[in-house]
Formats: structure tokens, C-alpha cells, sequence
């Protein structure tokens, strides 16, 4: 049960103190408390959106696939009528798991043990030996169905809450949802999935991830140096930026959240230029679309963007776009360019989840994307490359789950628990003169901000009186 005051940890720390919000500092054992990890289950996974998937994983009545909504497995179903579900994946007779399997099509969920049975919709059909009623008569069959959680879709990926009464979605997105309306909503048909997600496991504390997801931009400068170095990555020869210098890609604008979500939009001018030898401030927005189509879109795909978007995004979409970022509490987004051999750019759209499996293990579930309308070529290219590098063997992925469990192992000594984790560098620049799009807006070198106000709404969420 939640306490009515703030919370305090057994050895008398209250959680709020954990974010020291005047030096922008974390503690270490944030990484790393089991009794943080119980709190956090409740707070956070037991109360705001939490995303599971996408609706084209569920095409047919009676689809359904299982995954975890914080520390419990849910079902999440298509019924007949072809509404989407998300259900506790716990029998309400004695507790066993419903279903068993990652995924599959039933119109009829039967539990193992002693055979209760229950629609895509929760709803409990009966026991075995129905004359019998094994269920009794103290509780009406419409008591017994399957905990329900409330559901959103947008944009087809498909998010929930067990927080029934509580805020909306478009409320947790907040002012992000301007920018997220350009990745999720800017086709007629939108996305669908290609292939069911990649999912490995972790040693690390989901938090360790997930912070990182909220558009920590340092560390491609190091972490992921190559980038810059090997391949088709390579800045060798582009001029400002060459001989493998990132730091280019660095200056941008950063959108951070009072709830914890995060946006990083990249220049593309550099693109543009080099596709086009033009300058791309004499270009107008057709003949940049036309340059560079948003990653995961063709040349002749790009007129429904106009149909979808104002031309407020259109302009934030050739301009700045958002590429990478994060989704409060576990989810990262990439929208990104990737140059070819042959000078071409293939888009990658993909999303990651932090699955929480304990104070030490996350899973890393990865969904890759495609348009509906994309041309198989061009899917499976997308598919290909996202797999290469930010699947579970990808190049990116293999440098960012590398840190994770160190940093979980270093929150865990008797000298590294009292260290803290810094976010000091600090915006001063605001918006860029005309910014279109609302929320906190900073433009510049890469800083911290948006991982602090990450910070601020874990603080937040888990320190309130409730
Ligand atoms: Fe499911 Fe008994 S626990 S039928
Ligand atoms: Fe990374």
C-alpha cells in the first residue's frame, strides 16, 4: 500500500532527496534500491501510460501478445469488434499466468490449471463442468473477469495505464505531443511493424537505460565514436566536422518535458547541402522534401505530409526534425538518416523499451518500423540497417548496453552508492528566433537538460505525498 506522507526509505532518506534540484545531482544508490525498484513499480508503472506495443502486432480478432506493464505480465488482445485490450495476465481463480506464450490467436483464453476461460475482451465465460459451478455462487461471473487497464492508441502504437481516473494521454504528452505528431502521425495510413520485436536481457537497472534515453547526446561523441569513423558513417572529408569529429551533429535543439519526455532535432542542413549543392535556406520546403524525404519515406510519399502536418511542423520536419529521444519512463525513439555506399540516405524508425525486470535486470525490447505505404525495397533496407545497428546485435546497441550494468555494479558499493550522478551542464540560449514549436526549447551543443527534467519528474512521481 502507498503511504499517505512523502516516502522514506528504511534507513530514514526521504526519496525526494535523492535529486538534489539546486547542484542537479542524482545518488548513485537511485541506480541500484530494491526498495526504490518496489516504489517505482507502484509510482510509475502503476500509474502513468506505459507503451507495449503496436496495434499491426494484433491485425486479426483474437490476436494477442504478452508483455509486461512494470512488474506484471499483461494480455494485450484485438476482440471481435476489433478493440484492443490490455488485461493482467493473471487467472482471477488462483492466480496463474493465463497465457503462457509470447504471442498467438485465441477467441478463448483457457488458464492451465483448472481451466477457467475468458474472451479477448477479459470477460470470464466459465468454468469447466459448467452444471457444476466450480466459480461458486458468491461472485457473478461479470466480477470475475480479467483486470482491465485503460487503453490508448496513438498513432497505432498502443499505450496503457492502471491509473483508470487519472490523466489523459494527450495530457502525458504534454507539450511533446507537437513533435511526436511529426514521427507518429504525418502519414494516411501510418506505421505498422515489420516483424515482431527483437528482446534481450540486461544486467542493469532499467533507470540506467532509460535516462539515457531522454536525449543524452554526449555520448555519441564518445560512446559511439565510430559513427563518425568507420563506413558509411564516416564525417572523413565532409569539411567542418572531418577526420571523424562528431561534434557537428551535436548543435541543435533540445525539447525537454515537465514530464520526463525529450526531444533531440538534429540540423539537416548539412544533408540537404550535400545532396543537393545547394543552400538549403534558398530552398523551399517541396524542394527539401524532395532533397531528403523524412527518414522512412520516399519522394513520392512525402505529399501526404501536407495532408497530416501544419506547416508550422513541415517546416520543424526540413529544418530540425526530431530524430532521437525519449518517451517518459522507458522508451527511446529513432528517427534517423543513415548515408549509403552510394550516397543515398536510408531512414531508420525505431523504438526501444526498457523493460524493468528487477533492481538489476532490464529486457531491451526493440520494435522496428516501416510506413504502410513503403515500397518493399525500401522496407527492407529499413530493416536490414535498423537490425545492424539498433538491434540486439546492433553496432549502437552493443556500445549503449555496455555502460548500463557497470553503472548498476558501481551503485552498488559501499563507496559508490554515495557518489552522484551530475547534470551541470546547463542550457542558456532558449529557443531559436521563430521556433515554431512549443514546450522547453533550447538550441546549441548538446547539454543535460533534458536528462535532468527527466530526473525531475522520477523525483516527482516518486517522491509526492499521495
Ligand atoms: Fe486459473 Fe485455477 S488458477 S483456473
Ligand atoms: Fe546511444
Amino acid at each position: 500500500m502507498l503511504s499517505p506522507a512523502p516516502p522514506t526509505l528504511s534507513d530514514g532518506t526521504k526519496v525526494v532527496d535523492l535529486v538534489n534540484v539546486n547542484t542537479r545531482e542524482v545518488q548513485m544508490r537511485a541506480l541500484s534500491d530494491p526498495e526504490l525498484y518496489e516504489l517505482e513499480m507502484e509510482r510509475i508503472f502503476g500509474k502513468i501510460w506505459v507503451f507495449l506495443g503496436h496495434e499491426s502486432e494484433i491485425p486479426n480478432s483474437g490476436d494477442f501478445v504478452t508483455r509486461d506493464m512494470g512488474s506484471d505480465s499483461v494480455l494485450v488482445t484485438r476482440d471481435k469488434s476489433g478493440e484492443v485490450h490490455v488485461l493482467l495476465n493473471l487467472c482471477t481463480h488462483r492466480g496463474m499466468r493465463v497465457s503462457t506464450l509470447d504471442a498467438g490467436n485465441t477467441q478463448i483464453h483457457t488458464c492451465i490449471y483448472h481451466g477457467w476461460a475468458f474472451r479477448p475482451n477479459g470477460a470470464f465465460l466459465g468454468a469447466p463442468v459448467e452444471k457444476e459451478t466450480m466459480h461458486g455462487k458468491m461472485m457473478s461471473k461479470e466480477e470475475l473477469g480479467l483486470k482491465k487497464a485503460r487503453v490508448t492508441l496513438y498513432g497505432g502504437l498502443i499505450f496503457a495505464t492502471w491509473n483508470i481516473d487519472g490523466p489523459s494521454f494527450e495530457e502525458f504528452l504534454g507539450d511533446a505531443k507537437w513533435y511526436y505528431d511529426i514521427l507518429f502521425k504525418r502519414t494516411d495510413k501510418g506505421m505498422e511493424v515489420l516483424g515482431p520485436p527483437q528482446r534481450f536481457t540486461v544486467r542493469a537497472n532499467w533507470k540506467a537505460a532509460g535516462e539515457q534515453s531522454a536525449a543524452d547526446g554526449y555520448h555519441t561523441l564518445t560512446l559511439h565514436r565510430w559513427l563518425g569513423e568507420v563506413g558509411n558513417y564516416s564525417k572523413k572529408g565532409e569539411g567542418e566536422g572531418s577526420g571523424g569529429d562528431l561534434s557537428p551533429e551535436m548543435y541543435g535543439v533540445e525539447v525537454s518535458s515537465p514530464h520526463g519526455h525529450a526531444l533531440r532535432c538534429i540540423d539537416l542542413g548539412r544533408k540537404i547541402r550535400r545532396m543537393t549543392g545547394l543552400d538549403p535556406d534558398v530552398l523551399s520546403v517541396d524542394e527539401k522534401l524532395n532533397a531528403l524525404p523524412p527518414a522512412g519515406m520516399t519522394k513520392e510519399m512525402v505529399e501526404q505530409l501536407k495532408r497530416n502536418l501544419t506547416p508550422e511542423q513541415l517546416h520543424v520536419q526540413t529544418s530540425m526534425p526530431p530524430q532521437v529521444g525519449g518517451i517518459f519512463p522507458n522508451v527511446l525513439f529513432g528517427f534517423v538518416y543513415i548515408p549509403q555506399a552510394d550516397g543515398s540516405v536510408v531512414g531508420s524508425m525505431t523504438m526501444h523499451a526498457y523493460v524493468p525486470k528487477g533492481p538489476d535486470k532490464l529486457e531491451f525490447v526493440n520494435w522496428i518500423f516501416a510506413e504502410k505505404d513503403a515500397p518493399q525495397e525500401l522496407r527492407d533496407k529499413m530493416l536490414r540497417q535498423t537490425i545492424q545497428l539498433f538491434g540486439t546485435s546492433g553496432m549502437v546497441e552493443q556500445d549503449d548496453s555496455d555502460t548500463w550494468p557497470h553503472m548498476t555494479l558501481a551503485a552498488k558499493g559501499a563507496q559508490g552508492k554515495k557518489m552522484t550522478l551530475k547534470y551541470q551542464a546547463v542550457y542558456e540560449t532558449g529557443a531559436p528566433k521563430g521556433w515554431p514549436g512549443p514546450g522547453i526549447v533550447n538550441e546549441g551543443f548538446t547539454k543535460d537538460d533534458t536528462q535532468w527534467h527527466w530526473w525531475l519528474y522520477w523525483r516527482q512521481l516518486m517522491g509526492d505525498a499521495v
